[in-house]
């Protein structure tokens, strides 16, 4: 119990699934359609059947997803998208690289999630510039869902569309409806950290509406038309690998099983934890996917430094809100940003994944409580 602890342990999961995951791989090898095969399709249905959304078109990452959504809604220049600042560079990065605006908002100071106050801050911002405001993607921060009640009021009042950025939260839920369900369009990644992480990139845009659905699968295919040089409008290639699907497939089978595993993992921490750090909470009624234990703590960078020294590796999701980076930093803002600056300090992911064990967990409660200890804590 010395040896350095996984921060996530994908080698544990692929141990116990790895005579699946050969045989899946090894079949997409012998039938030879690397692109579009038979797997793409069954993991889009497999997937509708888990979330409980009408449709799922996979692509070939998070961030496509979000480029794919975006163009769907047929966003561009002159139009501001609300996105929150304390986020992954992609979520902003996508609406930007349309050439529209993305206005940044702060977030919620017990949920890391985007402020709906603050949401409504930054449409004032965005109409004050000049812009037209079109959507809000709300993120759902280390896997908790964001506060999507709050956010259809102010899009409905606003007449904007609400594009749900889940790359951190499949398998979470809020009240009965699942990720993939809380919004009318919602983005995943499957990239190898998320929840469900295939072997490489991968995500998917799930939604309800026919119409929006055929336009993805266009866009997914360079905007390909009735046949394959039939091109109907501007898109990208943003399809998912065979290989990559035929892996989540396997995952999926198990991804039920880590979520209700994920949730012992965080109820475990929280119970270590509670004197000694800012330990994350869980509105009443949401599940979170746990894509991240999240903690906040005073001293931050030296607690981190005294984990590692102890074989415990610990993340900073975010250091930066994305309004302070060299790239998004001439983007508006909400007048009031102070939440996504206090949490890009204090916050500090530990080691989580389904297989985390009681034991491990302890070390990291004990090690942890140790450091703040000598630094200082909450
Ligand atoms: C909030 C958020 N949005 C978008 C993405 C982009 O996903 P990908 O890395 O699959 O492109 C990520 C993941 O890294 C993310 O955490």
């Amino acid at each position: 119990m010395t040896g350095p602890l996984a921060f996530i342990d994908l080698a544990e999961q692929r141990r116990r699934i790895a005579p699946e995951i050969d045989a899946a791989i090894a079949a997409v090898l012998d039938h030879g359609k690397f692109i579009m095969g038979p797997e793409v399709a069954r993991l889009e249905a497999e997937l509708c059947d888990f979330t409980g959304a009408i449709h799922a078109v996979s692509c070939a990452s998070g961030t496509d997803a979000l480029v794919l959504a975006l163009l769907a809604h047929g966003v561009g220049p002159g139009d501001a998208v609300v996105v929150p600042t304390f986020t992954f560079a992609a979520t902003a990065e996508a609406v930007a690289l349309l050439g529209a605006t993305p206005v940044f908002a702060d977030i919620d100071a017990v949920s890391f999630n985007v402020d709906p106050v603050s949401v409504e801050a930054a449409l004032g911002v965005a109409v004050d510039a000049g812009l037209h405001p079109v959507g809000i993607i709300p993120v759902d921060l280390f896997g908790l869902p964001a506060d999507y009640d709050a956010i259809a009021k102010i899009a409905a009042a606003n007449d904007l569309w609400v594009l749900a950025d889940a790359a951190q939260s499949l398998g979470g839920s809020l009240g009965v409806g699942r990720v993939g369900t809380l919004a009318p369009v919602t983005t995943t990644s499957f990239f190898p950290a998320k929840p469900l992480g295939c072997y490489g990139d991968g995500g998917a845009v799930f939604c309800a509406d026919d119409a929006y659905d055929r336009v993805l699968r266009s866009l997914r295919v360079h905007g390909q038309g009735s046949d394959k040089y039939d091109n109907v409008r501007i898109g990208i290639n943003g399809r998912i690998d065979t290989l990559q699907a035929a892996i989540l497939l396997v995952k999926l089978g198990v991804f039920p099983g880590e979520i209700v595993a994920r949730q012992q993992v965080a109820g475990r921490y929280a119970e270590l934890l509670a004197e000694v750090v800012q330990t994350p909470t869980v509105p009443e009624g949401s599940v979170s996917a746990w894509a991240q234990y999240t903690v906040r703590v005073a001293n931050r960078d030296n607690v981190a430094v005294a984990l590692k020294d102890a074989g415990i590796p610990t993340a900073v999701y975010y250091p930066r809100p994305l309004h302070q980076q060299t790239a998004y930093r001439g983007f508006p803002t909400a007048p009031q940003m102070g939440e996504s600056e206090r949490a890009a300090g204090e916050v500090l992911s530990l080691p989580m994944h389904p297989y985390l064990e009681a034991a491990s967990q302890e070390r990291v409660a004990d090690a942890l409580r140790a450091a703040v200890a000598l630094g200082s804590g909450f």
